[in-house]
């Protein structure tokens, strides 16, 4: 496949409408963190939040994508569910320091449960046009998810500055996630044959289309959370002996 058919695989540049709602929506789940994170059942809340992506990935990986796999992608899946079940891991060691049993998992929420169904759809849909079959739009709707992952996350390190006794964790996570991205791409282009590119572009366009419609009422449910958790104590964030402040908190409200 040439160069420019790749070129569908990393995220289009919003504009528009599209750059105006990533704006808000980068701003709104900005101001939700620093709420949660203001205090700790907001913190533990956040962590469950977490937790129940992780899981569920770690679930999807296992349950749905290894069954149906060709033996050359099961030693990088089984790999990759490694680090997702090492992801999970972390959050339930974050989440019992936070003094939470972590054993009531939550389920994904309704609008995760929601989005998943329309890409479950949409898989199915595209699955026969593809030689490799429901492969294809299954790694499609995985590099999405895991460039999500990666957006959310390198947001959150970014309000959590490196001083914040959570950082490292996060950062950790991030770090196996843009590892995740690169291993999608590079499997959808393994995977899919060079007629195949402009079936592959179209679906990588619905499969975003879906995610975007999602992402406004997300950071509202987020934001609408971080208001009914109610504040135990001002804002006072949990730092390490060799904490800095957050470099970044000055030009954000
Ligand atoms: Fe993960
Ligand atoms: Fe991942």
């Amino acid at each position: 496949m040439s160069r420019l058919a790749y070129a569908c695989l990393a995220p289009a540049e919003p504009r528009g409408y599209a750059a105006l709602r990533a704006w808000l929506v980068d701003r709104i789940k900005r101001k939700a963190l620093r709420r949660l994170h203001a205090n700790p059942r907001g913190e533990r809340l956040v962590l469950r939040m977490y937790l129940a992506a992780e899981d569920a990935t770690e679930r999807a990986l296992q349950e749905e994508l290894l069954p149906q796999s060709p033996a050359w992608l099961t030693r990088q899946l089984n790999r990759h569910l490694a680090d997702e079940r090492r992801h999970v891991a972390l959050f339930v060691d974050a989440l019992r320091a936070a003094g939470d049993d972590a054993d009531n998992r939550l389920a994904p929420d309704w609008l995760s449960r929601r989005k998943i169904a329309q890409w479950d759809r949409l898989a199915r849909r595209y699955a026969s046009r593809f030689a490799q079959g429901v492969l294809v739009p299954v790694y499609a709707t995985g590099l999405c998810a895991e460039q999500m992952a990666t957006r959310v996350l390198t947001r959150h390190c970014d309000v959590l500055g490196g001083g914040h006794a959570l950082y490292p964790l996060f950062a950790s996570v991030l770090a196996d996630e843009r590892r995740h991205v690169r291993l999608c791409e590079t499997t959808l282009r393994r995977m899919v044959a060079p007629g195949e590119a402009a079936t592959l572009a179209a679906l990588m366009r619905e499969i975003r289309a879906i995610e975007a419609s999602f992402a406004l009422t997300g950071a509202v449910a987020i934001y609408l959370a971080s208001w009914a958790i109610r504040p135990l104590t001002l804002a006072r964030t949990r730092t390490r002996p060799d904490a800095r402040p957050n470099r970044h908190r000055h030009g954000t409200p």
